[in-house]
């Protein structure tokens, strides 16, 4: 059995822990390239309102029913449900919630593994070994496989660490490490000719793009991905902290990191890729669209690198291994759902629950890496553009429809004791209420039919 249950040690162990699950992939490359092919400024400007408007709430949701519940997902919507149809529901969507979790770290799994192999390349090229270099580089399946078992084993062991001695420990030393290399390639990359343009493209809008119902969507689908919500991590993460803490400020601290490491990120990819374009590697399609995605990754920039000679080799590796911690501070909460459910509900020890779950993810991963054109792109999609919004409606809906009002006010005012006269229990229990869920309704409506 899990016996007592585990918990942060600190306010700061939290908060790193939990900028660590939102700071991962989604704010270095998710970001800065959505922000690139979608008028940059303007995406900034969409982007930061509903960050705070749809993604805060939707936060708080999660945080205030882990704590409240001090459960895994399935549970705690159980507990603060009121009948038999919506504990049901409850433990569906928290059901859900669990697997979507699990599909979207067997993706994010494969795409850490490239950053991996990627961040390895620049040091066995400069030991000659260029086959060797040339293979780490290549897509092929074999080495998709190699280095998604060693990204989900790291994930495995820390997870398996428990709360204090896996996650916190790990997420205390990895995120200072990652704002650290972040700041230090900005620094080093604004000073390179080219630079200055980029900058440009990213924070003066370009208001002749106008801003259409697809920015907003995108911007929406970013931010819930970012925010790492409806998949019960933050709920899983809000039942770890400790009943004196400040609920309200603790969320906003984590929206406001997870925010402020995307738009870094932004000054650090889209000038980038205008140094490159000054030393002569294409970064605009045929269309006329700055590259993104994959090919921005994985082309643009390491033939940047490469035009910088001996300096390329560090600051490409720097650049890998930034994104590599980037994902291994997010997957770890990611396996912390499925985990802590398997725990919990079946009375299994976390060292076993972590490697049965981690196991079977590996296999959907493996799965994938076999029928990457079919199913990589199906996953991706899956969990990030319907599950996850559609979650994060139902969260909100036991948030501000189902559990008592009475409950939430009393779990915020755990740690927090003049709740009832803040600004936030003014406007919070409108927005879970009204505001979120018709927000993602309309935009998933749109998404559906459009
Ligand atoms: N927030 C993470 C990122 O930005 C991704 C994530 C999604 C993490 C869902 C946990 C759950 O990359």
């Amino acid at each position: 059995m899990a016996g007592a249950r585990g918990e942060f040690s600190s306010r700061l162990g939290f908060i790193l822990a939990a900028s660590g699950s939102a700071v991962g992939l989604g704010n270095i490359w998710g970001f800065p390239t959505q922000a690139a092919s979608n008028g940059g400024a303007i995406f900034l400007l969409v982007y930061l309102v509903l960050a705070f408007a749809l993604a805060y709430p939707a936060l708080m949701a999660e945080l205030i029913i882990g704590r409240h519940a001090q459960a895994n997902i399935v549970s705690a919507l159980r507990q603060v449900s009121n009948n038999a149809a919506s504990r049901f529901i409850g433990a569906l969507t928290g059901f859900v919630g669990i697997i979507t979790a699990s599909l979207i770290l067997a993706f994010y799994a494969i795409v850490a593994g490239w950053m991996i192999a990627f961040a390895l390349a620049p040091a066995s090229a400069l030991l000659r070994a260029d086959a060797l270099a040339s293979w780490l580089t290549g897509f092929s399946t074999e080495r998709n496989l190699l280095f998604m078992l060693i990204f989900m084993l790291l994930t495995c062991l820390i997870i398996s660490g428990g709360v204090r001695n896996g996650i916190e420990k790990w997420s205390s030393r990895l995120m200072p490490m990652l704002i650290f290399i972040l700041l230090g390639l900005i620094a080093y990359v604004m000073m390179l000719p080219g630079a200055m343009e980029g900058l440009k493209v990213y924070l003066l809008p370009d208001f002749s793009r106008g801003i259409d119902l697809q920015l907003i969507v995108n911007a929406l689908g970013q931010a819930f991905f970012s925010l790492s919500l409806g998949v019960g991590v933050m709920l899983i993460y809000g039942s770890y902290i400790s009943k004196q803490e400040n609920i309200v400020s603790l969320g906003l601290s984590i929206t406001l990191i997870d925010i402020g490491i995307a738009v870094l990120a932004g000054l650090l990819i889209i000038p980038a890729m205008y140094v490159a374009q000054h030393n002569g590697v294409q970064i605009f399609d045929a269309a006329g669209n700055l590259i993104a995605e994959d090919t921005l990754i994985f082309t643009v920039l390491p033939a940047l690198f490469d035009t910088m000679g001996g300096a390329g080799v560090v600051v490409g590796f720097a650049f890998f291994v930034l994104m590599t911690i980037a994902a291994l501070t997010s997957s770890i909460s990611m396996l912390e759902a499925p985990v802590s459910y398997v725990c919990e509900e079946h009375g299994l020890s976390r060292r076993v629950s972590s490697f049965l779950v981690s196991g079977i993810i590996a296999v959907i991963s493996a799965l994938i890496v076999f029928n990457f054109g079919d199913l990589f792109g199906l996953v991706i999609n899956l969990t990030t553009r319907y599950a996850q919004p559609l979650l994060g409606l139902m969260l909100c809906i036991f948030a501000g429809w189902i559990w008592h009002r009475n409950q939430v006010l009393a779990e915020i005012k755990a740690g927090f004791e003049q709740a009832e006269q803040s600004l936030f229990w003014r406007i919070w229990p409108i927005y879970i209420r009204y505001v979120c869920p018709l927000a993602i309704l309309t935009v998933f409506a749109q998404k559906v039919l459009g």
